[in-house]
């Protein structure tokens, strides 16, 4: 009989069809298991996963790396509601097929929400994986707190994955009530630019050793100098080298996984089915869909494949690299072999997760336009006299394109005295969601009915810039700009100005309270309000955003340590060298201003700093931190939503201690529901450590 909200059998099989998953069916009564299991991890190196879970169901993973040769490896899953697999729920038979990379995935069907299960697998010979453990969601109607961790940008041949350690610490000693329900993967779960260490001075780059851990079969060397996937076995070895990191697959048998891809996964300037290198886009249909094929055949994830109806391999679908020439409205390229290989994999959708949250996964890549600030064309538009910033009505400008100043944008755009052709002004608004994917996520926010609509978007909102109209003269060059400067360069939602605007503009019609965003990609810690826009135009938030650091990989404020100019006239806005230390100046310049930060290099007092701080240059930020690494947990009930980020030194080598190591600082950021229209407001509370100039 059908249970009203739970899907019944025959539903189940057809969702597992349509996922490309075998199936198992956990209706069954409890009874201890009868399967011969011995752990063997070396047989399955690459450990255990699971993925996406709903109510009554989860994926569940595995890789049989010790398959060698063979065509399919036929498995045992079992899944039980004890550790001791006393009481066994569901078994089912599989298949790891070598075609698959010997990975392989099933949903199990027929669980109850809300529940922990444990599972394993094993072969014929009773030879097992270890055995990892899952969290089903809570009902719809379940009022309980969620609470999950959202992470990304993990490196494995740059550093540790400690961060990994003190969470699973932290939520091994916690009450049940609040364990982790899930860990939401914002992407760049791994990096195809790999820096092999004998390519460096010393194996060394920045404060990183370089580990030999990633090295691919054929592969190709970029004149940077580092090295990226070229055919299938590459991007698989990719995976497989990442899962032998100890601390992410302890992470990945320890709690479900919702994870979405960032730019890496593929190709870090890639977009849709393009690469690019030294500003020049090359076709590489071939690659997004091995990218894809290697993602769905490692990530279990409910996200839909085409090519064929095998619930056990991915069949790619067969194109061809051929250039891209003609651009739909959208921005969307219209060459065949390219929308093949977008749609080879859609990895865009939404859960429900008790009666309090609802999340939407957005996909930044597969769709979008082409980045127009890091275009050849640009160039002319930024100068190493102001690192790092571009005038913000350029920015604007690049964005909007045709669209801009009402639909008549104008021929040339300034830079100081310098007049450089507006190459934008008979080109589509930049997009990164595209047109399909971008109604699919209006249509299901303003039908959610959950408390918190959570976007979970690997890219960034909150907008970065800086003031260096507010530089006192006798500072080096004039500015070029008219006002404030974007900072970083464009490439997310904070330089996506039409895009972003499109969204909330949306967000405020239809009166959606309770908007949430959760980003990673930025390799820092931000929190603040989503706003379209800010001084001089009007400041009208529509929600909150926030952003984790990296688990860890390298971020910004590193590079400057290390690269940049000592007798640069600005390097204090950047870096400021106080008593033989470095310290992240770059987190003033963004909260608080260019004079916030002479104030400091003069001071070395971040107090009197502040004191000095421009207000309408981030009325939108109440953290920023671009030197942290960590995670971030989330955390929602029927009043409020909080954040608490979770910061640990820059994590050079594996921890020694089962902690995972010391923090540097944890702290939250909370906001109670707010009203249709009106402002919401977070409360900074620091838990632990020192947050240094991140306020
Ligand atoms: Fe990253």
């Amino acid at each position: 009989m059908a249970i009203p909200g739970r899907a019944t059998r025959r539903e189940f099989l057809r969702t597992a069809g349509a996922l490309g998953a075998t199936f198992a069916w956990g209706g069954a009564a409890a009874a201890p298991s009868r399967t011969r299991w011995v752990e063997r991890r070396d047989l399955f190196a690459e450990g255990v996963a699971s993925g996406d879970p709903v109510p009554d169901s989860v994926l569940l993973w595995t890789c049989a790396s010790g398959g060698g040769g063979a065509a399919a490896v036929p498995l045992t899953v079992e899944v039980a509601e004890d550790a001791a697999f006393a009481r066994v729920v569901a078994t089912a038979r599989t298949r790891a097929l070598a075609a698959a990379d010997h990975t392989c995935r099933v949903l199990v069907g027929g669980l109850r929400p809300a529940h922990t299960y444990w599972y394993r697998f094993a072969d014929e010979h009773g030879q097992g994986s270890r055995i990892g453990r899952t969290r089903t969601a809570p009902a719809d109607d379940d009022p309980r707190p969620v609470r999950f961790s959202f992470v990304s940008c993990q490196n494995v041949c740059e550093g540790a994955q400690n961060a990994y350690r003190r969470m699973a610490f932290d939520d091994e000693r916690a009450a049940p009530e609040d364990q982790l329900w899930f860990v939401m993967h914002l992407g760049d779960f791994v990096y195809e630019v790999v820096d092999y260490p004998e390519d460096f001075p010393g194996g060394h780059r920045y404060d990183r050793r370089l580990r030999p851990a990633v090295r691919y079969p054929q592969g190709e060397k970029i004149r940077q100098g580092f090295h990226i996937p070229v055919t299938l076995e590459d991007y698989r070895t990719l995976y497989r080298s990442y899962l032998h990191d100890p601390d992410l697959q302890d992470a990945r048998a320890r709690w479900p996984f919702v994870s979405m891809w960032d730019n890496h996964e593929f190709s870090w300037l890639g977009w849709q089915s393009l690469q690019q290198f030294d500003g020049v886009n090359r076709p590489a249909q071939t690659r997004k869909v091995m990218a894809n094929q290697v993602w769905f055949e490692y990530q279990p994830a409910r996200v839909a494949k085409v090519g064929g109806p095998s619930r056990e391999r991915f069949q790619a679908p067969a194109v061809k690299d051929v250039p891209i020439e003609r651009f739909d409205a959208s921005g969307l390229g219209q060459e065949e072999n390219n929308l093949a290989a977008i749609r080879s994999l859609t990895g865009y959708r939404a859960f429900r997760f008790g009666r309090h949250v609802e999340i939407l996964i957005t996909d930044q890549h597969s769709y979008r336009s082409e980045e127009p600030s890091g275009r050849k064309e640009a160039e002319p538009l930024s100068s190493p006299d102001f690192p790092e910033m571009v005038p913000e009505e350029v920015m604007q400008a690049l964005d909007a394109g045709r669209a801009h100043v009402g639909g008549a944008p104008p021929a040339t755009l300034a830079y100081g005295t310098a007049r450089v052709p507006n190459f934008r002004k008979n080109e589509p608004p930049q997009t990164i969601l595209g047109a399909e994917q971008k109604a699919w996520f209006l249509q299901r926010l303003r039908a959610s009915r959950a408390t918190w609509k959570v976007w979970g978007n690997s890219e960034g909102t909150l907008d970065w810039r800086a003031d260096p109209q507010n530089l006192p003269t006798g500072m080096g060059a004039r500015w070029p700009g008219l006002g404030y400067a974007c900072f970083g360069g464009g490439g997310d939602y904070g330089t996506a100005y039409t895009e972003r605007a499109e969204i909330y503009d949306a967000v405020r019609a239809a009166a959606i309270t309770g908007f949430v965003t959760v980003s990673g990609d930025r390799h820092s810690f931000w929190a603040g309000l989503a706003a379209k826009a800010l001084p001089p135009a009007a400041f009208e938030p529509v929600g909150v955003a926030f952003i984790t650091g990296s688990i860890s990989a390298p971020g910004l404020v590193e590079a400057y340590e290390h690269r940049f100019p000592k007798d640069h006239p600005l390097r204090a806005l950047y870096v400021a060298d106080l008593g033989g230390e470095k310290k992240p100046a770059v987190n003033l310049l963004m909260h608080h201003g260019v004079r916030a930060c002479l104030e400091y290099q003069r001071t070395g007092d971040a107090a009197v700093a502040r004191r000095a701080s421009n207000p309408d240059l981030a009325p939108h930020l109440a953290f920023l931190d671009m030197g942290g690494h960590g995670y971030a947990i989330a955390r929602f009930d029927a009043d409020t939503v909080e954040c608490e980020f979770v910061c640990i030194p820059r994590p050079l080598e594996r921890s020694a201690g089962e902690d995972g190591g010391p923090l540097r600082y944890r702290v939250t950021h909370r906001a109670s529901r707010w009203k249709a229209g009106e402002r919401p407001r977070l409360q900074q509370r620091v838990l632990e450590g020192d947050p240094g100039l991140s306020s």
